[in-house]
């Protein structure tokens, strides 16, 4: 008798090296993008190969083989580390006779986990129906009795059934509900441009700690997570910097120079993660959410600074960056995590003296005095930086 693996969360994990320079983190990232969705990985199934298979991506002796396996364990789910086309998708469900799903289904999948706001189920959804739409037909197959299987989650699962016509209906209602969000959110946007508070977003490669130096900064609790995307919407919160330029307050002789006075407000975003070879309809997708962060006076680029690989994850955060057209903002690179490291907290600057690099623990709590100082000295130094006069002891509490 074969052993019986039944559990909905259990999936067979497959990983093709094509010789890229990338490959042990994109396996690495398989792993944890798999457990970031409750995966329980059965067996990774990897091999070698010059170029993709165009019908079925794998070598066919590779398919028999994941076949063999999911028979043998009735796995319900196998994963790709790469994305397949619809055709490839079709072929080898056909063949392996269980749910295929590839890399950018399972980070969608984990997205419609996570996203809490109205707009961010809707951004979900919309991308879930875009990507999936064109791979009905392979994905009807037995889909029944896994609705909640991981690949089938999200706002977008009951649309799958619908036929082409509704479907194209419900995308363009989609649509038009994100655009609306965006109009208000737009808003809300100038209304704070108004007010002319300083705004910061917190950007950077998934799990590089960006959440835990948000709630460090503003004392807050957002959910902090050795997961993959932990953060999905944007969160934004006012935060206050004490004591910032308090000479030169005195100097003007605006009332009595207290700290209070010369509190240097701040509206600081947490943004969701970025990671490599992420869909470029997927970063379209979240534009909206992203704005926030295109429309920043300044970039907080968090960077594991244990990671071996922080010098691309520098780059294909700066990847994204470009496509939202946030390439021109300001950034501080904020390396994180030196106390795994034991490296000394401190700021570095570049040749004409502006402060380029932050080495910090958001965890320990130390380099964040530095940080605030930083965020400080960028906001005097922006080209419109409020007059002296907004920043009178009476006029700040009108935000
Ligand atoms: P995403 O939402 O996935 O993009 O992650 P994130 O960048 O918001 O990272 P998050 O703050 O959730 O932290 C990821 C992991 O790194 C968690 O386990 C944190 O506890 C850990 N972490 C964050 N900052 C530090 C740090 O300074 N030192 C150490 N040792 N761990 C840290």
């Amino acid at each position: 008798m074969h052993e019986r693996t039944t559990a909905a969360n259990t999936a067979i994990l497959v990983s093709l090296d094509f010789g890229a320079p990338d490959y042990v983190e994109s396996l690495e990232e398989l792993h944890l993008l798999a457990e970031s969705a409750g995966i329980q990985t059965l067996a990774l199934v990897e091999g070698r190969r010059q170029r993709p298979d165009a019908s079925l991506f794998a070598g066919s002796g590779k398919v028999d083989e994941i076949a063999a396996l999911v028979e043998q364990h009735q796995v319900p789910l196998v994963v790709f580390n790469h994305d397949l086309s619809p055709a490839q998708m079709r072929n080898l469900t056909a063949k392996i006779k269980t749910r295929v799903i590839d890399r950018t289904m399972l980070i969608l999948d984990i997205f419609a986990l996570r996203a809490q706001s109205h707009e961010g189920k809707v951004q979900v959804e919309l991308a879930q129906l875009k990507y999936l739409s064109t791979r009905l037909v392979g994905m009807n197959t037995d889909m029944g009795q896994q609705k909640y299987a991981v690949g089938a989650r999200g706002p977008g699962e009951t649309q799958l059934e619908l036929d082409r016509r509704k479907l194209d209906k419900r995308v363009q209602m989609l649509q038009d509900r994100l655009e609306k969000l965006a109009r208000q959110r737009e808003v809300m946007r100038r209304a704070r441009n108004r007010s002319d508070v300083f705004s910061v977003s917190i950007v950077g490669y998934t799990n590089a700690g960006k959440s835990t130096l948000f709630n460090r900064l503003t004392q807050s609790h957002v959910y902090v997570a050795d997961q993959l995307f932990a953060t999905l919407d944007t969160t934004s919160r006012k935060m206050f910097i004490e004591g910032a330029g308090q000479q030169e307050g005195d100097a003007a002789g605006i009332g009595s120079p207290s700290a209070y006075s010369l509190r240097v407000q701040v509206v600081l975003s947490d943004t969701v993660g970025f990671i490599r070879h992420l869909p470029h309809g997927l970063v379209a997708a979240f534009r909206s959410t992203l704005e926030e962060t295109a429309q920043a006076d300044l970039l907080l680029h968090v960077v594991d600074a244990n990671s071996p690989e922080r010098f691309d994850q520098i780059t294909e955060v700066n990847k994204v960056l470009q496509e939202i057209e946030a390439q021109h903002i300001p950034q501080i690179l904020v390396f994180n995590k030196i106390d795994l490291q034991g490296l000394p907290a401190g700021v570095q600057r570049d040749e004409y003296g502006r402060i380029a690099r932050i080495h910090l623990s958001a965890k320990t709590g130390a380099g964040m005095d530095e940080l605030r100082m930083a965020l400080a000295e960028m906001r005097d130094a922006r080209p419109h930086a409020v007059s002296r006069q907004e920043w009178h002891p009476l006029n700040n509490e009108l935000n």
